[in-house]
């Protein structure tokens, strides 16, 4: 298989006649967290939405383990392996967490649903999920339904997970807990990410990163790299 998970190039996306994203090239290396940094509305959201098939894009190509994504509707590109977990979350506040888990086998084939479980895996990444499985998951705090949501992500067992600004509005102790759930699902799982960040902290757990301004990619690299100007310029800290 390509050393390379997914693949976008000369991507452009329009709301109607704004043109939001242009000429984007960004790519995912298998089994690395990739950052996307930039301020308030430059098109962050746009292009998960795009790599998940809710927007289509006027020009451009997206290369999933060398299928070309944009024939796919976002049923099947959930169930190629891509799990999204969107900004603000997503969880279903009247089902209980154990049913939001469940929700996660959707895009697993036939023979892997039809022993609905909870993996012990999911409860290791996020023990609180365990004391809490007949909860309401809007009954949960925003950090809980942060870790409840990556969770059901994962229920789906993805091969690459986008995340989009997990930690937006939640208390720093539970950011680390979910940066650590992060690293740990790419080190047992060799899965790769795609993360829309703010937090400095989590930013540098990437591998690579690419900095965003109007809709265009202005700079991109190594996290090791990241420079206090770049810091400055994309990230709200
Ligand atoms: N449904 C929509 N219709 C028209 N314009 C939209 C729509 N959604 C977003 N936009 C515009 O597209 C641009 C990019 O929005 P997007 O949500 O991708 O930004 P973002 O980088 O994710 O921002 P944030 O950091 O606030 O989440 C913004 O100017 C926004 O106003
Ligand atoms: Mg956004």
């Amino acid at each position: 298989m390509s050393e390379i998970t997914l693949q976008i190039a000369n991507l452009n996306v329009y709301y109607g006649e704004s043109h939001i994203l242009r000429d984007v090239d960004l790519s995912i290396p298998l089994g690395k967290m990739v950052c996307l940094i930039g301020r308030n509305g430059v098109g962050k959201t746009t292009l998960m939405k795009t790599i998940m098939g809710l927007l289509k894009p006027r020009t451009g190509t997206i290369t999933y383990e060398e299928r070309p994504l944009l024939s796919y509707s976002t049923d099947q590109r959930a169930r190629l392996g891509i799990g999204y977990v969107p900004q603000g979350r997503d969880v279903i506040p009247r089902l209980t967490v154990k049913e939001n888990l469940l929700l996660g086998l959707e895009s697993l084939s036939g023979r892997k649903k039809a022993k609905p479980e909870v993996p012990e895996m999911i409860y290791e990444l996020f023990p609180v999920l365990k004391t809490m499985l007949s909860r309401m998951g809007g009954d949960l705090s925003g950090g809980q339904q942060q870790q409840l949501a990556i969770a059901r992500a994962l229920m789906g067992q993805p091969r690459l997970l986008l995340l989009d600004e997990p930690t937006e509005g939640i208390q720093p102790s539970i950011i680390l807990e979910i940066e650590a759930a992060v690293r740990r699902i790419i080190a047992t799982t060799g899965i790769s990410v795609l993360l829309v960040e703010q937090h400095l902290h989590f930013v540098r757990q990437a591998d690579r990163y690419y900095a965003m301004q109007k809709g265009g990619i202005v700079a991109s690299g190594s996290t090791q790299e990241l420079s206090k100007e770049i810091i400055q310029e994309f990230l709200a800290v």
